[in-house]
C-alpha cells in the first residue's frame, strides 16, 4: 500500500517550497508509492477560521498518516488573542520530542575551508521551555523567574535518540562507502554542569547511562558499541564549533542550547534556505525546513527550495528507505556544486521552479 504523508505546507514560503518537495519526493527512483493528504495549519488559516491547527488535521495525522511535512508558519511577533503556533502544538500532539537537524556542507564549494558534516539532536519537550515564568515586585524592583526542567526520562530517550542518530549515521555512511566524510561516529553531549550541576548534571548523567543500560539490556554486546562518546560545555561548543566545526558528528544538547548552537551552525553553510530537520517521536516522523515563512520573498517564486527537498530525503531515511534519500541528497549536492541554478539567498538568479527542476533531472537524467 501506499505511505501516506499529511502535507501542511502553512504559511508564506512553506506554500512555494513544500509542493516542491512534493514533486521530487514522487519522481525519486527507489522511492516507495505516496498517498498525499492535504492538510490545513498556519496563521492565514487561523485568521480564517479561528484555528492554527484544525482537530481535523491532528486527527487524521494521528489516524491516516504514516509521516507529515511541515512548511513554515507565521507566527506574529506581538500576541494575538486565542492564536498559538501549530508546530509547538504538533510536536506535543504527536509526541515529537526530538528535532534532528543535520548540517552539513557541500563538497567541492566554498564550504571545504570550515567543513561541517554533523547533527544536532536538540530535546524538544522541556528545559526553560516549559514557559513556566513568575514575575513578582519587590522594594528594589522588579524580579522575574523562570523554572528549568531536566527530567531522567526525557533525557535519557534524548540520549537513546542520539546514539540511534549516530548508529544510522555509520550505517549510511558504510552504504555510501569511499566518499564518506567520517568514518565511525560520535555522540557529543552538550551541557553546562560545570555551573548547573543539578539540572545539566541530571541531562549528563542520563544521556551517559544510555549506552551501560543498552549493553545490559542486549546481554554485554550493545548496538552502541561501535559508538564513542565525549562532551563539551555549551560556551566551549560554540567557539569549537566555528573554529573547527569538523570535529563534531552528533551533538545532543538540551532544549535551549540546541536551539542556539542549532541556528549558529545553520551560518557555517551559508544561507537558512539549505537546512533541513525532522521532528521525531518513537513511530512518528515530520519533516520540516529550518527557515520561517520569508515574508519578504514570499509569493515571488524565489525561495529556496532546497531545505524542504533535504527535509523529504530526511524523512525518507528516518522512515527507513535510505536508498532514495542518499539519492536526493546527491541530486541536490551536484546542482549546489555545478552553481547553475541557485536562488538569490546563494548569490544565484534561478528561480524556485528551476532549481526544483534541475533537481528532479538529476534525479532522472
Ligand atoms: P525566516 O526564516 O522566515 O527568514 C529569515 C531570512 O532568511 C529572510 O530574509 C528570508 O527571506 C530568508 N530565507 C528564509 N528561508 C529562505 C529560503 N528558503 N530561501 C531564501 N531565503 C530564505 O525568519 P524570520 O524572518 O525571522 O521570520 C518570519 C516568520 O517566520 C515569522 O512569522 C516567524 O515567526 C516565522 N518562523 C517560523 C518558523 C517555523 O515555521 N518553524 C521558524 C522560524 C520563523
Ligand atoms: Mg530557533
Amino acid at each position: 500500500r501506499a505511505i501516506k504523508l499529511g502535507m501542511m505546507p502553512a504559511d508564506g514560503i512553506g506554500r512555494e517550497v513544500l509542493p516542491s518537495a512534493q514533486r521530487v519526493l514522487q519522481s525519486t527512483p527507489g522511492a516507495p508509492k505516496f498517498e498525499f493528504i492535504q492538510l490545513a495549519a498556519g496563521f492565514e488559516h487561523f485568521q480564517k477560521t479561528g484555528s492554527a491547527l484544525p482537530q481535523e488535521t491532528v486527527d487524521r495525522l494521528k489516524n491516516e498518516c504514516d509521516g507529515a511535512m511541515f512548511g513554515s508558519v507565521s507566527s506574529p511577533s506581538h500576541k494575538v488573542e486565542g492564536y498559538s503556533s501549530p508546530i509547538v502544538k504538533l510536536r506535543k500532539e504527536l509526541d515529537l520530542y526530538a528535532n534532528i537537524r543535520p548540517v552539513v556542507g557541500v563538497r567541492g564549494t566554498k564550504d571545504d575551508e570550515k567543513f561541517i558534516d554533523s547533527v544536532i539532536v536538540r530535546e524538544n519537550t522541556e528545559c526553560l521551555y516549559i514557559k513556566s515564568e513568575t514575575i513578582e515586585s519587590t522594594a528594589e524592583g522588579q524580579v522575574a523567574k523562570a523554572i528549568r526542567q531536566i527530567s531522567e526520562k526525557a533525557s535519557t530517550r534524548i540520549g537513546k535518540k542520539a546514539f540511534q542518530v549516530a548508529l544510522a549515521r555509520a550505517e549510511m555512511r558504510a552504504k555510501q562507502g569511499s566518499s564518506a566524510t567520517k568514518q565511525g561516529a560520535n555522540v557529543t553531549i552538550c551541557h553546562k554542569s560545570n555551573v548547573l550541576s543539578t539540572t545539566d548534571g541530571l541531562f549528563r548523567t542520563s544521556v551517559r547511562s544510555v549506552k551501560e543500560n543498552d549493553k545490559r539490556e542486549n546481554g554485554g554486546e550493545g548496538l552502541f558499541e561501535q559508538i564513542t562518546m565525549d562532551e563539551q560545555l555549551v560556551d566551549s561548543m560554540v567557539y569549537r564549533l566555528f573554529r573547527e566545526p569538523h570535529v563534531f558528528d552528533v551533538v545532543v544538547a538540551p532544549n535551549l542550547y540546541g536551539d542556539i548552537i542549532s541556528d549558529g551552525a545553520a551560518a557555517l553553510v551559508g544561507s537558512l534556505g539549505l537546512v533541513s530537520s525532522v521532528n521525531a517521536g518513537d513511530n512518528f516522523f515530520m519533516g520540516e525546513p529550518v527557515h520561517g515563512s520569508a515574508p519578504d520573498i514570499a509569493g515571488q517564486n524565489k525561495a529556496n527550495p532546497i531545505a524542504s527537498i533535504r527535509s523529504a530525503a530526511l524523512l525518507l531515511e528516518y522512515m527507513g528507505y535510505p536508498e532514495p534519500a542518499l539519492k536526493i541528497y546527491s541530486a541536490v549536492d551536484e546542482v549546489i556544486r555545478e552553481g547553475k541554478y541557485l536562488t538569490p539567498d546563494l548569490g544565484g538568479k534561478s528561480t524556485t521552479s528551476q532549481v526544483e527542476e534541475a533537481i528532479l533531472k538529476k534525479l532522472n537524467p
